[in-house]
This record gives C-alpha cells, sequence and structure tokens, in this order.
C-alpha cells in the first residue's frame, strides 16, 4: 500500500489504454481486453478510495472511439451497462458518480443509468469518480464555451466576467479540480485529448504495463514518482 505521508496528488487521471493488446498477446478478441480492462477500473477506483484520493478520473470512452468496428463499441456499451448497474454499491460507499461528456449519444437505457447514478450520488461528499464517456477534451471546451455564451445571452454575466476560472467551472468538469496526475500504461505517450484544459500543470506518468494488468503496485510506483517531483507551477 502507497507509504504513509506520502504527497497524494488530489485527482488523478487515467488513460485506460492497451486493453487491444492485451487480449492480443493471449489470442483473443479485443472485446476480451475491454472486459479485463472493466475489472482494472474497479480494481483501481476501490484501491483509491482506502488510500484516500480524492478526485479520479477515467477515460473510458472518447469522442473518436465510435469509429471502431460496430461489434467492439456494442461490446464496450454492453460493459458499460454492467458495470453502471453494479455501480450502485459504489454510490453506497458515499461515493460521488460524475459523467463527463455528451450523453445525447448513448442509448436511452445507458443514458438513464447514468442520470441516475449522477442524481443518487450528487451530495455524496467521499471520493468522487468521473467516467469520461463520449468525451474529447476539445469537445470540452466547445461545452464550456457554449455555456458561457449563453450565460452572456441570458444576461446572467458580463463580458469582463469571462476570465479561466468561468471557463473552468462551464466544463464537464465543474467543481472537479485540475488534474494532478495524469497516469497512462500502455507505452503511449501522449494525450489522446484527454482533459487537456485541466491538465494545464498535470505531471505525466507513463508505464508499459498494460491497463488490464494495472493494479495497486503499479498505482503505488506512479505515486512514488509524483511524490519525488517538484511542482513549481511556472513560478521558481
Ligand atoms: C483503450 O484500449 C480502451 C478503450 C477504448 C475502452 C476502455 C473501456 C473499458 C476499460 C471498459 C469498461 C470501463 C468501465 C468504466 C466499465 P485499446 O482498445 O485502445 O487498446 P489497444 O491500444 O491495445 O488497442
Amino acid at each position: 500500500m502507497a507509504e504513509k505521508n506520502i504527497i497524494l496528488p488530489v485527482h488523478i487521471g487515467f488513460i485506460m489504454d492497451g486493453n487491444g493488446r492485451w487480449a492480443k498477446k493471449r489470442g483473443m478478441p479485443r472485446t476480451f481486453g475491454h472486459r479485463e480492462g472493466a475489472k482494472a477500473f474497479r480494481r483501481i477506483t476501490e484501491y483509491c478510495n482506502d488510500i484516500g484520493v480524492k478526485y479520479i478520473t477515467f477515460y473510458a470512452f472518447s469522442t473518436e472511439n465510435w469509429s471502431r468496428p460496430k461489434e467492439e463499441v456494442d461490446a464496450i456499451m454492453k460493459l458499460f451497462k454492467e458495470y453502471l448497474l453494479e455501480a450502485n454499491d459504489l454510490t453506497e460507499k458515499n461515493i460521488r458518480l460524475v459523467f463527463l461528456g455528451d450523453k445525447s449519444r448513448f442509448d436511452t437505457e445507458l443514458r438513464n443509468r447514468m442520470t441516475d447514478l449522477e442524481d443518487k450520488s450528487r451530495d455524496h461528499d467521499g471520493m468522487t469518480v468521473a467516467l469520461a464517456m463520449n468525451y474529447g477534451g476539445r469537445d470540452d471546451i466547445v461545452y464550456a464555451v457554449k455555456n458561457v455564451v449563453h450565460l452572456l445571452k441570458e444576461n446572467k454575466i458580463s463580458e469582463d466576467e469571462i476570465n479561466e476560472d468561468l471557463i473552468t467551472r462551464n466544463l464537464y468538469t465543474g467543481d472537479i479540480p485540475d488534474a494532478d496526475l495524469i497516469i497512462r500504461p500502455s507505452g503511449e505517450k501522449r494525450l489522446s485529448n484527454f482533459l487537456i484544459w485541466q491538465s494545464s500543470y498535470a505531471e505525466f506518468y507513463f508505464t508499459d504495463v498494460l491497463w488490464p494488468d494495472f493494479g495497486p503496485s503499479d498505482l503505488d510506483r506512479a505515486l512514488e514518482d509524483y511524490a519525488s517531483r517538484g511542482r513549481r507551477f511556472g513560478g521558481v
């Protein structure tokens, strides 16, 4: 378990990458990798809750992922349904669940399940688990700009009130603080349109471990690495 007194990031973002390769290495279909990836999501959520991380965000499905073969997209949607049904027990642990992204692309059943979990856990003050689904960082900024334009048109704000803080509060992440640490397994070293506004000052941790294999000991390594970095936020 992560060393006591270690400086924990307040908000960790996870890019759940490498499911397809994990399955391929075993001669299995890609969807099998996603199933194992979903188990890793549960494992890491529970561990973060145990060690006291306040906010975690998972990149579960990007705005670009719809271009994958229909069979794969359907299998991921099926997994979302299964896991979001199970997620009831997370809300019983005082966890707040939020979904980042445009829900309107999902079918009614999934959309209702997402809204129901958000409504049910809105006032929970334990860990916040954000699932980025049909999410893109650029789309997030467009969403915030539209919200701000709306406020302006309704005369709820004036032009000189438009600042970084206002944009931040109007993103899908709303009151969730900026990401402190972004973890990307599977050997790729890019952000892939994940939390681009929110990770301006984030630390990045890359590992070759594939997401389905990612567990508490891998997270501990990332946290130790994070704790050893000097964050200056542009100062000296
Ligand atoms: C990226 O790996 C992974 C995805 C696009 C899907 C992530 C979805 C899950 C882990 C499933 C369920 C999640 C929840 C929250 C229930 P990849 O397919 O791009 O892997 P590759 O780079 O090896 O091909």
